[in-house]
């Protein structure tokens, strides 16, 4: 069983010895391993029982190792990294051989981000070699916002899961391509639409679920194990018998007795931050279904709602 803590150097001679960690970032947990060790990499396949055809982000200490392992960078990503770096925002640009074709399975761009988080940061600082990492769940499930999260699915897969405490946005970073001189969001995450339009103008989404561009856009992810619709949630608590399903409601109590709700603030910072913690949370209920309802479809709150969609199509 993973062993939990806080030691970074323990950490550290794992990744040196090509073992898989769980390091905190500021979006989600990621099960790290050497980016350029192909047998690390091929392993943290094997963890996360995740088809080899869905590319890993690969994690860099800051902006000026990117050219060491891209190229032909757009000036438009330049912009964005400057202004968003160390932060919830990926960058696909063209890698260079230096990266393992497994690591971007085949593709000739590689996912790469600089993560906010002190202790993945002084690890990244350390290393000779950068971090990939995808969240740390089983393919296809919710993912982990807390240490407790990662230790619950795959703790008798890895050895350590590095302690950083709740993680602060609590949803994927936003995936962010170029184009022929478009900028083109592939995944709604932690910095929002608005946020990159305001650095490099009108942007493309490509984010739609069921629209396969990017082999991660699958339509049905980050899924609870139990049914979960997303609708008017005053509208159907009219229509089930409340003692056997369980609410996710944005802002409001609808005083059920099997209920989470992510900011009653109604604070979509709030509730992003408590999302994949509550979906964990509803699905130990005892209940047969989960009933959600949209956020404001807004900033953060599309990437909620991306989120919300993606978990409720099964
Ligand atoms: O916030 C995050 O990005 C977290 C933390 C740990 O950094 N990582 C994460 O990784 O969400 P993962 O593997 O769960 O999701 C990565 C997504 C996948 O949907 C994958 O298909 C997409 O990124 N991706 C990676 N490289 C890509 C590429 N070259 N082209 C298109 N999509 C890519
Ligand atoms: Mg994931």
């Amino acid at each position: 069983m993973a062993e939990t803590g806080t030691d970074i150097s323990f950490a550290r001679g794992l990744l040196q010895k090509g073992d898989l960690v769980a390091v905190p970032t500021e979006t989600v947990y990621g099960l790290a391993g050497n980016a350029l060790n192909v047998d690390t990499v091929a392993r943290i396949f094997e963890v996360k029982n995740r088809p080899s055809f869905d590319p890993l982000i690969v994690h860099i200490y800051d902006y000026s190792q990117l050219s060491k392992y891209t190229m032909n960078i757009p000036a438009q990503a330049e912009r964005l990294a400057k202004e968003f770096w160390p932060g919830p925002l990926t960058l696909l640009l063209k890698k260079r051989s230096i990266i393992p074709d497994l690591v971007t399975s085949g593709l000739d761009t590689v996912g790469i981000r600089c993560p906010k988080h002190a202790m993945t940061q002084n690890l990244l600082k350390t290393l000779d070699f950068p971090l990939a990492a995808p969240s740390a769940n089983p393919f296809g499930f919710v993912s982990p916002t807390k240490a407790g999260h990662v230790t619950e699915q795959l703790g008798s897969k890895i050895k350590y899961v590095l302690d950083g405490g709740p993680c602060t946005i609590g949803i994927e970073s936003t995936i962010v391509g170029f184009e022929n001189n478009k900028t083109v969001v592939h995944r709604l995450g932690g910095i929002s639409v608005e946020q990159i339009e305001s650095v490099v103008g009108d942007v493309e989404l490509t984010t739609s679920p069921g629209v396969l561009k990017a082999p991660g856009q699958l339509k049905s992810h980050y899924s609870p194990a139990k049914k979960m619709f997303v609708a008017d949630i005053e509208r159907a608590i009219e229509m089930v018998d409340l003692q056997r399903v369980a609410l996710l409601s944005f802002q409001k109590d609808h005083k059920a007795t099997h209920q989470v709700i992510l900011s009653p603030t109604g604070d979509l910072t709030e509730a992003a931050k408590n999302l994949f913690d509550a979906l964990r949370r509803l699905d130990k209920m005892p209940v047969d279904l989960i009933i959600a309802e949209f956020v404001p479809d807004e900033g953060i709150g599309r990437a909620i709602n991306d989120r919300l969609r993606r978990a409720s199509a099964k």
